[in-house]
């Protein structure tokens, strides 16, 4: 990045919602307009294996009216290099950098930077029926840890932001019945 280039956001929809782990000076609950979430894209580096991968949250376009809830963060000035390094390598796994506008409580940030996956990358599972997701989910473990972890982490921060999914709900819903 050029010295005088503006601040550096990025938008959290998945994991980047509770372990963010790069450098941030602000942080904001907030969402993006015109997305919905779904957990469509497979996971064969963080939370499955290859041959057995997990699931993971990606965006979709949705309609206007729709709304996705995540975390919008400022990275600290001077870190914006080594936060996207960082970055491009975790969200490696068929994930592409976009821009979208982000509304918090303090108004709107646009050009945000936000990693999502699409139908295009080799990585891609898309959609199933919820049981089929809610047990792939229980049966997935990779180096980042369990699945499970990273659903119900997840939906317990949007909970807790005023940003209940329901996609995620009803998923977290389902596994958590199962595993009793
Ligand atoms: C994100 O959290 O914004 C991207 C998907 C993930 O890493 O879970």
């Amino acid at each position: 990045m050029s010295a005088d280039a503006g601040p550096l956001w990025i938008f959290g929809y998945g994991s980047l919602v509770w372990r963010p782990a790069f450098a941030h000076v602000e942080r904001h609950p907030g969402f993006v307009r015109g997305f919905t979430r779904r957990f469509w894209q497979g996971s064969t580096d963080h939370r499955g294996v290859p041959g057995a991968p997990g699931r993971v949250v990606t965006l979709l376009p949705a309609g206007a009216d729709q709304r996705c809830w995540g975390t919008v963060y400022r990275v600290r000035p001077g870190s914006e290099g080594e936060v996207l390094t960082g970055l491009d390598h975790r969200e490696q796994g068929g994930y592409v950098r976009e821009r979208v506008e982000v509304t918090h409580a303090g108004g709107q940030i646009r050009d945000v930077l936000v990693y999502l996956a699409t139908p295009a990358n080799p990585e891609w599972l898309g959609d199933a029926p919820l049981e089929q997701i809610a047990a792939q989910v229980i049966a997935s473990v990779g180096p980042s840890g369990a699945n499970v972890e990273y659903l119900l982490r997840l939906h317990d921060a949007l909970v807790d932001m005023g940003g209940r999914d329901e996609h995620v709900a009803a998923l977290a819903e389902l596994v958590r019945g199962r595993l009793g």
